[in-house]
């Protein structure tokens, strides 16, 4: 057994530093996806003891950290620190866009945005999930990846604002009527609750437990990811990249050990917080 155990760590410590390797993230990007889910995760874990203040763990988990006093100057540390890397993103789109003149940010194969491909692709996936048709392939970012990423872009918006709102509310009641400084407290609370069910049900599924990247994609740790995965995760992209010439561009090393390891305790933390998140959102919801 100790035999048999050795040589599948043998094969796969071979797979990993084997073949070619190639650059998904920059090393800005994953930094913003850490802040984005360190402080997501702090917001969820302040934000539910308030909105379930009722319920016998919230008072436990206030009495434990010094009170709601306490919970609710961490709920307001971790959205300055999300809102100031939100910020950061979108001077660096405008930037990117406005100033060097980067093509294909707003359209096109490597952009965010929404195109016919990716209605295609939705329908063809489910055809292709029922047995009807072939799977598609998917370019730089698949449909539920762009999906994930507006959810994210306007729930700031909206969380962020009427989070504000509450926060600075004699300074909007002199532009904002009295019942929308209500209606906010209610968006804010009904659009966190969405969030962290959305979060934690749906981007770790569609991320991490589906077939292709089960128990967990790496790549949004590591940044980088095989030649085997990307022909078979992107192969459109894969395709375009090499009839262009460019896949050197692309090459990186492997990750080390270390990084992989590092990526592995920091995922399963962050899945474990929010699934226990996700359990008492729901048992505090209908009322276990
Ligand atoms: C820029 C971002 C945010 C700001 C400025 C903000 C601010 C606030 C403020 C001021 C409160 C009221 C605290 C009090 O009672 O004094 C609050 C409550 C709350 N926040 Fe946030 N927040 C932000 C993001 C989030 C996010 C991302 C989530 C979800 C993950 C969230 C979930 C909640 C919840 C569930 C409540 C409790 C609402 C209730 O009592 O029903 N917040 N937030």
């Amino acid at each position: 057994m100790p035999d048999l155990e050795q040589a599948t760590n043998g094969t796969k410590e071979q797979s990993r530093t084997e073949g070619r390797w190639f650059m998904r993230f920059t090393r800005a990007q994953r930094t913003l996806h850490a802040v984005l889910f360190t402080t997501f995760l702090g917001l969820a874990a302040t934000g539910l003891p308030m909105r379930f203040s009722q319920s016998a763990w919230a008072r436990r988990f206030a009495s434990g950290v010094g009170g709601f006093g306490t919970i609710i100057f961490f709920h307001k540390l971790f959205a300055v620190v999300l809102t100031i890397a939100f910020l950061i993103h979108v001077k660096d789109l405008f930037t990117r866009a406005l100033v060097h003149r980067e093509k294909g940010i707003f359209w096109g194969a490597t952009s965010m945005v929404a195109n016919w491909k990716d209605v295609k692709d939705l329908v063809g996936h489910l055809r292709w999930m029922v047995g009807l048709g072939p799977k598609p392939q998917f370019e730089r970012y698949a449909y539920w990846e762009k999906f994930d990423y507006w959810a994210v872009f306007w729930g700031m918006i909206v969380i962020g604002f009427s989070g504000y709102a509450m926060w600075f509310a004699p300074f909007f009641a002199r532009f904002l009527p009295g019942w929308a400084l209500n209606a906010v407290l209610v968006i804010h609370s009904e659009e966190g609750l969405l969030a962290i069910l959305f979060i934690f049900s749906i981007h770790f599924v569609n991320t991490h437990l589906r077939p292709d990247s089960f128990p967990m994609d790496m790549v949004i740790f590591t940044g980088v990811e095989s030649e085997e995965e990307f022909k078979h995760k992107r192969t459109e992209e894969y395709e375009r990249v090499a009839s262009q010439g460019k896949l050197e561009t692309r090459l990186a090393a492997p990750p080390q050990q270390w990084q992989v390891n590092f990526a592995r305790v920091i995922g399963f933390t962050a899945i474990l917080i929010g699934l226990v998140l996700l359990v008492l959102t729901l048992t505090a919801y209908f009322g276990y």
